[in-house]
């Protein structure tokens, strides 16, 4: 039975590109019958808590005799763990703010990357090993391969580095640029590509949620 694991994390509900995008993937999915099945997290609605305890990264052997970590941090912990290891095929959207990522999404990070558990430490053990991440990620600005603007993008480089190298998913990313073109006057003559990348993310994302599994 395939299942996903959707993750938002725009703080836009409304107009929210990446989110578009995510359910234009979603919807493909579902569309392939009840057998492939969802499970949705909204970061933005319902956010994940930091870590409090640095312990907390570690997997239980890997920590010192003392450390004890909230046990309803570890509680949660264990149930987004749980979540994504469920998961066949990770779905994220993950809009620029400050060139970074959400911090939403951050502290969903940090709860689900655990040496020793999902990623390999002192054992070789990666359960996500070899499964497909989709990174739809979506900025105001425009961060083309090849342009100075690329090397400002600290969305895409972190998830590819905890996902792909940690992790050891497959990592495919989506990108939607010039976002604020419609809404920043000083950006109006851009318009016409921002809608163009958005139509095209948008049939990438179904074709991927068509063929995944
Ligand atoms: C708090 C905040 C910070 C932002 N920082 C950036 C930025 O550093 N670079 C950029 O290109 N756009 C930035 N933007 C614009 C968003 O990346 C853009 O609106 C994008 O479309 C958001 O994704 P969404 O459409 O899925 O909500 C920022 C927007 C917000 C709300």
């Amino acid at each position: 039975m395939p299942h996903l694991l959707h993750l938002d994390s725009s703080i836009d509900p409304v107009r929210s590109r990446s989110r578009r995008i995510t359910a234009a993937f979603r919807a493909a999915w579902e569309s392939r019958g009840e057998d492939f099945t969802v499970a949705y997290r909204d970061l933005h609605a319902d956010p994940v808590p930091h870590l409090t305890d640095a312990a907390s990264h570690w997997a239980p052997r890997l920590r010192r005799p003392e450390d004890a970590p909230p046990a309803a941090e570890s509680a949660l912990q264990e149930t987004l763990i749980a979540e994504l290891v469920a998961a066949d095929v990770l779905l994220i959207g993950a809009p620029m703010y400050n060139w970074s990522l959400p911090s939403t999404l951050k502290a969903w990070v940090d709860h689900v990357h655990v040496p020793g558990i999902t990623a390999p430490f002192d054992t070789p053990d990666q359960p996500l090993a070899g499964r497909t991440a989709v990174v739809v990620t979506s900025r105001g600005g425009a961060y083309d391969a090849g342009t100075p603007a690329a090397e400002q993008d600290h969305v895409v480089p972190p998830l590819k580095i905890v996902l792909g190298q940690a992790l050891g998913m497959r990592v495919a990313v989506i990108a939607t640029s010039r976002t604020l073109a419609g809404t920043v006057p000083a950006l109006a003559d851009q318009t016409e590509q921002a809608d163009r990348e958005l139509a095209a993310a948008v049939a990438e994302a179904r074709d991927l949620g068509l063929s995944l599994s």
